[in-house]
């Protein structure tokens, strides 16, 4: 142990986070005091972290040795006075700025000059509740995710006037607590809660747009992308009354920057009461009604009609067209289709018209697909507004031909997967160029902290950058609108072919 090492932690608030914090820190051997101005509180916490730990003994995630540390280590108090002594007091009470400030006022008349003093806070500015106190360096956010024994990622967030050996004690401690610190700046939403909004905000514009309904986005995000919970599943789950207050905070903190607007459908639906699980309904019902029976896709009669494919650029014929052909499509060679052929267009960032219009092609024979899902179990297809229902009748059979599910959605450019993930990967460009965590953190805390199944900058380079760039060009050209505008980080890495993880300057410079 050196000098430096926390052994002696304070708490206060037992809520949900409180309780969580407490519970691994006792685990890791700290002496734990936990404190909540409800009286008995303290006390309740530390009999529910025992009896959670006896049941994660009983099934051997956690071992006789951790449960007697916790034992011994988990001292409630009732007092503030009682955390006299403690080298960090971790504050997870109410979510309010003057509730905070009051409570680290209060506890740095109590504590030696060397503690620290860290906010669980999930939305306010660490700086703003530093400045209430007479040596701000050594406040900081330390943000744990909820529950916070499983989520093994913690942010640890410096304000403005925070020493760098408090950083450096807090990163060592969340180590030894056996978890993954991230560091970020303090900013609306640090880094999790700042680079999540991209999935939920363009969700809810898809469903805004008429493009799919809410079980659709959630089943090709799943299956054709590979995110654990599709955005309306997650906006559920969370419940609107959590996640839109939040949504707007995000919006209006960073002065209405349009990547993050919410949607007025939120709005509507929280004053319907369609919260989610917790009331039974919200983008999906619950329980769920019984699985209405889909019309199987059958093989059509007669000859196949044959495909004429028009890739975008961005894609490679050499390995699209052997799928096409495995499932069963007879592809045409020529430079324009023949009379009676499809017309399969794979476009990147386009919508099925403008596809089929800048290759000067008969909209009624166009079907398009989303090439940048190939060969997942999810295909999507768009028609045009005109597209004759035997060439769509035969694009559906088409990609159906291994068993693969098969979404049409209404023309829209950029599909459902492509504009989504082009949002993801957009966004986490933006928060590398302005600094607010590493390349290495920003994907770190994205995998752990949301289950992405790649950390948004290792998945742009997966989808290749100027693919992505591509699609949010087009994206905005046809929008008109500024959140699809792509970031420079991007556009750089994109043109100079870098990975978007490459970092182009010392990180570390103040803003
Ligand atoms: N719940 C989450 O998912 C989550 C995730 C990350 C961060 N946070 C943040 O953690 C903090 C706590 O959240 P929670 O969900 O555990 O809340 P909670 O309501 O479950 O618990 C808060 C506790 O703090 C106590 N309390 C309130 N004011 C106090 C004061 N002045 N002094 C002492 N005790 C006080 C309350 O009695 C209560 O027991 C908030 O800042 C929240 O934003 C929450």
């Amino acid at each position: 142990m050196n000098g430096n090492e926390i052994t002696h932690l304070g708490v206060v608030g037992c809520g949900a986070m409180g309780q969580g914090i407490a519970q691994l820190a006792a685990c890791a051997g700290l002496q734990v005091r936990l404190h909540d101005m409800r009286p008995e509180a303290a006390a309740q916490a530390r009999e529910r972290i025992l009896a959670e730990l006896e049941k994660q003994r009983d099934k051997g995630r956690v071992s006789d040795a951790q449960l007697e540390q916790a034992r011994v280590g988990l001292l409630p108090v009732e007092g503030v006075q009682g955390l006299a002594g403690c080298q960090l007091v971790v504050e997870a009470i109410v979510e309010e700025l003057p509730a905070k400030q009051a409570l680290f006022r209060q506890l740095e008349a109590l504590l030696g000059d060397e503690a620290i003093l860290a906010s669980n806070t999930s939305s306010l500015s660490i700086t703003a509740i530093a400045a209430a106190c007479e040596a701000p360096g050594r406040v900081a956010g330390l943000h744990f995710f909820n529950p916070v024994p499983r989520m093994r990622l913690v942010e640890v967030i410096p304000g403005l006037a925070t020493d760098e050996h408090v950083v450096e004690r807090l990163l060592a401690l969340v180590r030894r607590l056996g978890h993954q610190p991230v560091r970020a700046q303090d900013s609306p939403g640090f880094l999790v809660n700042h680079a999540g909004r991209a999935y939920g905000t363009e969700a809810l514009r898809i469903l805004a747009e008429g493009v799919a309904a809410p079980a659709e986005v959630d089943a090709l995000l799943r299956d054709g992308a590979g995110f654990p919970m599709g955005p309306f599943e997650l906006m559920d789950l969370v419940g609107l009354d959590v996640s839109v207050p939040v949504m707007e905070s995000i919006y209006r903190q960073y002065y209405e920057e349009p990547r993050y607007r919410p949607h007025p459908l939120l709005r509507q639906r929280l004053a319907a009461g369609h919260l989610g699980r917790k009331s039974g309904r919200g983008f999906h019902r619950y329980p769920p009604p019984d699985a209405v029976e889909q019309p199987p896709i059958v093989a059509l009669d007669g000859p196949r009609m044959p495909v004429w494919l028009g890739l975008d650029e961005g894609f490679d014929a050499a390995l699209l067209r052997p799928w096409l052909e495995g499932l069963g499509a007879v592809l045409e060679e020529g430079k324009r289709p023949s009379a009676g052929a499809l017309c399969l267009l794979a476009p990147l960032g386009l919508d099925a018209t403008e596809a089929a219009l800048h290759l000067e092609l008969d909209p009624t024979r166009v079907v398009a697909f989303d090439a940048l899902a190939e060969r997942t179990s999810h295909r999507c297809l768009m028609s045009t507004p005109v597209t004759r229902p035997d060439c769509l009748e035969a694009a559906r059979a088409l990609f159906a031909a291994d068993g693969g599910k098969v979404t049409v959605i209404r023309d829209s450019a950029g599909f459902v997967v492509q504009r989504t993930l082009a949002g993801i990967v957009n966004l986490a460009c933006d928060i590398a160029q302005q600094g607010i965590a590493t390349p290495a953190d920003i994907d770190l805390a994205l995998h752990l902290g949301l289950g992405y199944p790649l950390g948004p900058l290792a998945w742009g380079d997966h989808l290749g950058a100027a693919r992505v760039l591509s699609i949010l060009q087009r994206l905005h050209a046809l929008s008109g609108d500024p959140r699809y505008r792509p970031s420079p980080w991007l556009r750089r890495r994109a043109r100079l072919g870098l990975s978007l993880l490459h970092v182009d300057a010392p990180f570390q410079g103040e803003r």
